[in-house]
């Protein structure tokens, strides 16, 4: 089990470019596969999440080739699509880590008229898959898992008469969201979900890059079922996700500078920006476009934050930002209120305990609620211990908690950082200096 030390800084510049977006990297591998033909991936994240969609899809007979390998992994991809027929495969499909993997995928095997059963690391086998299950069930997958929740190993038999449903969608997610999207690809009819709060759009914004033709009308988003992705050459940008942690370090560091390059700047992920900006940041984004998602720069300069009210329908926005918000609230003047985020409950550990625990832990006072906490800002972090709890967000998101600490913090168990950010320690080094 490894361990990162970190200290104090002082105010750094810095120019970086961070890796893919997980997000975009899972779905660019299952939209390539669904294809009719060959697809390029540039950018791809050579992440251990990623790496199981990949794995994943090679089981069912899709061919995957390397074509450029950067230091942490590949980085350019040749998948050859299979236009949505694929093999059924010899052995349990292992989603590690990933529920993107493990819930997207499901949307897919809904069209495939065999058994799999998709495992998961110890973590993913604890999170709920229910809320993928009850419409797929519609959609006639026959589906079985553990317990109330139906949790991994999840057994899935899908069917070549895929129906078509209306679906109320009872959290905001992107992950059901595009489970049943990619089920719905397969369908006879349209499918319709209705989504209670916006949540990332890739899926969409994706499937229409491949050409496959989806509507939405305020909250109802539609998919024609019978359309084959037209395969394409994709280029995935900078994950917001990961540049998050050093965007937060700059943005409360007065004297810091930032400047990061190449990054998706899609609107439903930019909460984080917004919060801050609110949280008093001085940020400047340039945003242009490229293969249907937009990607620009992000230039920060540091200053003193001050607390801000986080809730409501921004929420699915910055769920992934949250631990980093969390860190910028202690870090600000005043006090920093989340609400409305339970969903923070079932991610890859209990995120709000596990904040409020090592915040607390740095010598800040934080009170937890079920669906959030509120962070009193403005004391000195001291250096900690910290668990990670086997979480990547976690581990990262008090990494840069312990640039602000006196003393020395460590962050026990950091092997997890690879499931969404591998280089993130040397980039660490680099902002040390
Ligand atoms: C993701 C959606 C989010 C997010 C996760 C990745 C995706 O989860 O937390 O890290 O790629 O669709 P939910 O859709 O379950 O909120």
């Amino acid at each position: 089990m490894s361990e990162i030390h970190v200290k104090k800084s002082t105010p750094f510049s810095a120019d970086i470019k961070v890796p893919g977006d997980k997000s975009i990297s899972h779905r660019s591998i299952i939209l390539a596969s669904l294809s009719n033909g060959p697809c390029e991936i540039s950018g791809f994240l050579p992440s251990a999440d990623c790496w199981c969609t990949v794995e994943a899809f090679r089981e069912l007979g899709v061919p995957i080739e390397v074509l450029e390998e950067g230091p942490y992994g590949p980085t350019r991809l040749l998948v050859t699509g299979k236009r949505g027929r694929f093999d059924a495969p010899g052995n349990p499909i292992n989603c590690g880590n990933s529920g993107t993997t493990m819930r997207l995928l499901s949307g897919v095997l809904t069209s495939q008229p065999f058994e799999v059963v998709l495992t998961g690391d110890e973590s993913l086998s604890r999170r709920p898959m229910d809320r993928v299950a009850t419409p797929l069930r519609q959609m006639g997958a026959m589906m079985r898992g553990e317990g109330k929740t139906l949790t991994a190993p999840i057994h899935i038999i899908g069917t070549r008469e895929v129906k078509p449903i209306e679906y109320d969608m009872p959290v905001a997610s992107a992950q059901v969201k595009s489970a049943i999207l990619l089920a719905g690809l397969a369908a006879k009819g349209k499918t319709t979900i209705i989504e209670p709060a916006p949540s990332r759009d890739h899926t969409e914004r994706l499937l229409q890059y491949f050409l496959v033709k989806t509507i939405r009308d305020k909250n109802r988003l539609s998919i024609w079922g019978g359309q084959t992705p037209e395969s394409r050459d994709l280029k995935v940008p900078g994950d917001i996700s990961s540049a998050a942690f050093w965007i937060v370090a700059a943005a409360s560091m007065p004297g810091a500078r930032l400047f990061v390059r190449d990054v998706g700047l899609n609107p439903t992920r930019t909460g984080i920006l917004s919060v801050l900006l609110r949280m008093g940041a001085r940020i400047q984004e340039v945003v242009d476009f490229s293969d249907g998602e937009p990607i620009g720069s992000v230039e920060i300069h540091g200053t003193k934050l001050k607390g801000v009210e986080i809730g409501g329908a921004e929420i699915p926005n910055v769920i992934d930002e949250i631990p980093i918000l969390a860190v910028a609230g202690a870090l600000a003047e005043g006090k920093t209120t989340i609400r409305d985020a339970k969903e923070l409950r079932v991610k890859e550990s209990d995120r709000i305990s596990a904040v409020a625990e090592s915040l607390r832990r740095m010598g800040c006072s934080v009170e937890e609620y079920i669906d959030g906490m509120e962070v009193q800002g403005g004391a000195s972090l001291s250096g900690a211990t910290i668990d990670s709890l086997g979480d990547h967000r976690i581990a990262m998101a008090f990494a840069i908690a312990g640039l602000f600490a006196t003393g020395t913090t460590t962050i026990r168990d950091v092997e997890c950082i690879g499931t969404s950010y591998p280089g993130f320690a040397q980039e660490l080094k680099q902002v040390q200096r």
